[in-house]
């Protein structure tokens, strides 16, 4: 089967996407679709028109009504700032397009609400980008925790720290605004984080959360400084269902120590997932510190596992952890939309919305110096 597949944005995660989607023919991954390029959306698309013909679009639009009322198109896929996702999704839901979105799901939770009722009234296959539940150390880690490999989990600790915005001249993004994004680091990168604890751990009850914008003004693009009013950097601490506990932090100005980690711990084990080193399996470790290698062939037996296993490609054929996760989250969202229903495990609008809650929880912790607030999921 062939996938008409619709881009709206061509900015960074766009091109890493592509990277991926346009490579699949060459990375032996069982899939029994390919992906026809047929339209992209962009804002410039004089300035993109060579980009987007040499990698294989066969039409480009200049707004979003157009791309969504392509009749052939299956798929679209929005990679554009998160003010914009929830009007894209309304377009795309209300002309029965299959979407895929860019993560955070949108800049609020009325938002992200408005969007899931309107996916759910459209019946569209739905994903939000929460690509890293798609690599094999965080399905085996999954598998691995179901089967008891380290007990009863009871404590975490996650760091999402990047250096993007250290350089004081770097310029003013929609990322430091808050009306465009929604929030800064927490809202970027910590939301993956929010993600793999609900993923592997169970839902988030409540939430203490301390925030600090550490670089105040940039430069817009005519030069003017201009008052940066998200955070670069937080630090969250969490109480999960079942009584499990853990603090994640998420920074955009980690000098010389960007990390993408997650450490869990059980009353018979642990285990430690390294995405920026080994994206392929966790370490694991027994109740006395020694190192314990699960037996392959019952993590196998996880059904989850077992799929991303086949999916993600192979160290050879690697493109590296961002294009090769991505990808293989984008070959799951198509996978359900070819076999017609919503695998198992897929990070739904819904989930998109949950997470959305944990961050607007977290936000008005911060707000409040760091008191406890409970995550309201009545909003779901
Ligand atoms: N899942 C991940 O790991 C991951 C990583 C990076 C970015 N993202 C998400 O991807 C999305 C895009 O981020 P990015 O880094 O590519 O940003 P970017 O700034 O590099 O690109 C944004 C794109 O949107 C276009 N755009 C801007 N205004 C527009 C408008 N009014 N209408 C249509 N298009 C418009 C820009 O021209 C550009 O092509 C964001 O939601 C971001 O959070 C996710």
């Amino acid at each position: 089967m062939e996938i008409n597949y619709g881009l709206a944005g061509l900015g960074t995660i766009a091109k890493t996407h592509l990277l991926g989607l346009r490579n699949l023919p060459l990375l032996n991954v069982p899939v029994d679709f390919s992906i026809n390029l047929k339209a992209l959306y962009s804002t410039h698309p004089i300035e993109n028109m060579e980009t987007a013909k040499s990698c294989g679009f066969t039409e480009i639009v200049d707004t979003m009504e157009k791309l969504v009322s392509l009749e052939d198109l299956d798929v679209v896929d929005i990679c554009t700032p998160n003010f914009l996702h929830c009007q894209q999704t309304l377009l795309a839901a209300q002309a029965g397009k299959h979407i895929y979105c860019e993560k955070p799901l949108a800049s609020n939770s009325k938002e992200t609400r408005l969007m899931v009722e309107e996916v759910k009234k459209s019946n569209v296959v739905n994903q939000v980008a929460f690509v890293m539940r798609f690599n094999p150390a965080v399905a085996s880690a999954h598998a691995a925790i179901k089967q008891g490999v380290i007990g009863r989990p009871y404590a975490f600790r996650g760091e999402l720290l990047h250096s993007s915005y250290l350089i004081p001249e770097k310029a003013m993004t929609w990322r430091l605004q808050k009306n465009k994004s929604g929030g800064g680091a927490l809202a970027d990168l910590g939301i993956h984080l929010i993600d793999l604890v609900r993923f592997l751990l169970g839902e988030i009850q409540s939430v203490s959360c301390l925030t600090d914008t550490i670089i105040k003004q940039r430069k817009n693009s005519e030069g003017i400084f201009q008052q940066v009013d998200v955070d670069d950097w937080a630090s969250l601490s969490l109480q999960v269902e079942g009584n499990v506990k853990g603090t994640i932090e998420a920074s955009r100005l980690a000098v010389g120590n960007d990390a993408n980690r997650l450490w869990i711990y059980g009353d018979k084990g642990s285990l430690f997932i390294d995405l920026d080193h080994n994206p392929y399996y966790p370490t694991f470790y027994d109740e006395r510190g020694q190192r314990i290698y699960p037996d392959p062939k019952l993590l196998a037996q996880d059904p989850f596992y077992e799929r991303i296993a086949k999916l993600y490609p192979n160290s050879k054929l690697s493109q590296g952890f961002m294009v090769d996760t991505h990808l293989t989250s984008l070959l799951w969202f198509l996978s359900s939309v070819v076999e017609g229903k919503t695998l198992d495990h897929t990070p739904t609008f819904e989930e998109g919305n949950r997470a959305q809650l944990v961050l607007e929880a977290a936000y008005q912790s911060s707000s409040q110096n760091g008191c406890l607030v409970p995550v309201n999921h009545n909003q779901t």
